[in-house]
């Protein structure tokens, strides 16, 4: 299956852009600081979906995840500036109300599992592959 490279060096920090791969929505979002304090500073017993930060990213300024509501399917919100980003500063899905978080986990709503990450690797320090 078809592999694709994305230039991240365009996106600044706090900004967030969508790639199309495989047909699905990519999400990449170049963390704050407060961003990734956020996701490593969960109780890992409060998750539905227990996942550590860490096991989610590869560079922790770097979320890569697929744009896909584990509900039933829907893309959620949370990549422009204008979106709402639920409780937990990730992404909200409006179809039923599911809240994400910084890294992605599911923390509210009817979502049994957090975005899943895609497979990828960094081909450069702003440069990486999907695929
Ligand atoms: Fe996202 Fe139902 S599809 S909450």
């Amino acid at each position: 299956l078809a592999s694709i490279d994305v230039d991240l060096a365009p996106v600044a920090v706090g900004q967030a852009i969508t790639v199309t791969w495989r047909g699905k929505p990519v999400f990449i979002r170049h963390r704050t600081e407060k961003e990734i304090t956020e996701a490593k500073e969960v109780n890992l017993g409060d998750l539905r979906d227990p996942q550590p930060d860490s096991a989610r990213v590869t560079k922790p300024e770097w979320l890569v995840v697929i744009g896909i509501c584990t509900h039933l399917g829907c893309v959620p919100l949370g990549q422009k500036p204008t979106d709402p980003k639920g409780d937990y500063d990730g992404y909200f899905c409006p179809c039923h109300g599911s809240h994400y978080d910084t890294s992605g986990r599911i923390r509210k709503g009817p979502a049994p599992a957090n975005l899943p990450v895609p497979q990828y690797a960094f081909t450069g320090d702003t440069a990486i592959r999907l695929g």
